[in-house]
């Protein structure tokens, strides 16, 4: 049975935290950075007028409740999962209620599935051919099935968590690089190798494939916003997106949705929409995620919503598919906030889905407990786990559309 986190808030309590937190927020940088260093800009100005307080029912129907189910008719809800939790009952039958997508969070990333010392000993035959193993995702595929869990695949192409000796003539870290034509090849393969294998063992449980991963720096990037420091853009040039997709096309099965995928899309929609202009021509793409790691100053409206409705407006299904809302220091009061915060995203999120304005798919939460989290010091998910126990945090409330969490951005 899980405990709720803290103490039902009385109506003095929630005032007296949000006034508190206040300072806090008013007081804080503009700007601040995210794990990435991706720079956040946007903040929102609270109001302490705005802040009517709800005492929580007791006891509370919504702790019977799950997220899937709440969001059945309007989107899947998934999370990140990093290999080891599969013994450990008291997560596994959370992620079993709770949701019915998954990502892995670091296993199905090319630095996970290439192998050096294979590619390397095979040389000449792999040369162009490169040698994968999937092994390590095997038991998660099959709880994935067992648990009608579909799976969402993170990623093919990525300048981060790709090894340098991929790129090289002997797949040695400091080899000469090969040339476009070969890293073309290279880039063929692998893709034709991964997706054939996962539809091989695993037919009909990945949904979409996460094609290209942030690809698009306009504040770094070259004349048309590509990132410029990518071994991808380097050997093959900028057009290596179209091949990825071309490939990623070729060889997942119909139905299967190809994603590009990419962090502060509100700050580069522009820049987004246009190099994907001519992969979407191509009828190569379905989809566009927003990663959404952000924080509780930034607004959900701008930050989220808006590229959503633009990306929807320009023909692309959407998912969030990383998200993570992260605070400073882990008092009650950002606790609240951060409750407020997922309230609202989820809120907005879905009634822009009723209202046609967001072809939302999936909202992926990346990760499931604080201390698991790349961005742990800034406590961004929706349960914490201690003592041998998942807590469902304010922020699952939030989530869940409890009224005890006000929906409203402060
Ligand atoms: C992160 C993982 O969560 C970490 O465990 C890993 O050390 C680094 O990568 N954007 C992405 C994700 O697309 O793959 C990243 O995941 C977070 C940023």
């Amino acid at each position: 049975m899980l405990r709720k986190f803290g103490k039902k808030l009385s109506v003095f309590m929630v005032l007296v935290l949000v006034v508190a937190s206040l300072s806090a927020c008013k007081g804080g940088d503009d700007k601040k950075n995210n794990s990435t260093g991706n720079e956040i800009t946007e903040t929102v100005t609270p109001s302490p007028t705005e802040v009517p307080a709800t005492p929580t029912p007791s006891p509370n129907p919504i702790d019977d409740m799950t997220l899937k189910e709440v969001y059945k008719d309007d989107f899947r809800i998934g999370v990140a999962l990093p290999i080891g939790y599969l013994g450990k009952t008291v997560l596994t039958d959370e992620i079993k209620s709770q949701f019915n997508s998954m990502t892995f969070e670091n296993s199905t990333k090319p630095d996970a599935i290439l192998r050096q010392a294979a590619c390397a000993a095979g040389l000449p035959g792999t040369y162009t051919e490169p040698v994968i193993n999937l092994d390590s995702i095997e038991s998660y595929m099959k709880f994935a099935k067992d648990n009608d869990i579909a799976v969402r695949f993170h990623t093919l192409v990525w300048h981060s968590q790709t090894p340098t000796w991929f790129f090289t003539e002997d797949y040695s870290v400091g080899g000469t690089k090969v040339s476009r034509e070969v890293m073309l090849k290279r880039l063929e393969s692998y893709i034709r190798q991964v997706v054939t294998l996962v539809e091989e063992k695993y037919p009909g449980q990945v949904y979409c494939y996460d094609v290209v991963n942030e690809a698009i720096d306009p504040g770094q990037g070259d004349a048309n916003g590509m990132r410029k420091n990518s071994l991808w853009y380097e050997v093959i040039g900028p057009d290596f997106m179209e091949y990825a997709f071309k490939y990623a096309r070729q060889y997942a099965p119909e139905g299967v949705d190809l994603y590009y995928n990419d962090y502060n899309c509100y700050l580069k929609t522009t820049q987004i929409l246009k190099a994907l202009e001519p992969i979407k021509e191509a009828g190569n793409i379905d989809g566009i995620g927003m990663q959404g790691h952000i924080s509780i100053s930034n607004s959900v409206e701008r930050a989220i919503k808006a590229p959503a409705v633009e990306f929807t407006a320009a023909g692309y299904k959407v998912q969030i598919t990383e998200l993570d809302i992260g605070i400073s220091e882990e008092s009650d009061a950002n606790l609240e906030l951060q409750a407020m915060k997922y309230r609202v995203l989820f809120k907005k999120i879905r009634e822009a889905k009723q209202e046609g304005k967001i072809n939302i798919d999936c909202i992926t939460i990346w990760g499931l407990y604080d201390s698991a989290s790349w961005r742990q010091d800034e406590s961004p998910l929706l349960y914490q786990y201690r003592a041998g126990k998942l807590i469902r945090k304010r922020a699952w409330y939030g989530a869940m559309q409890d009224p005890s969490v006000k929906a409203i951005e402060l």
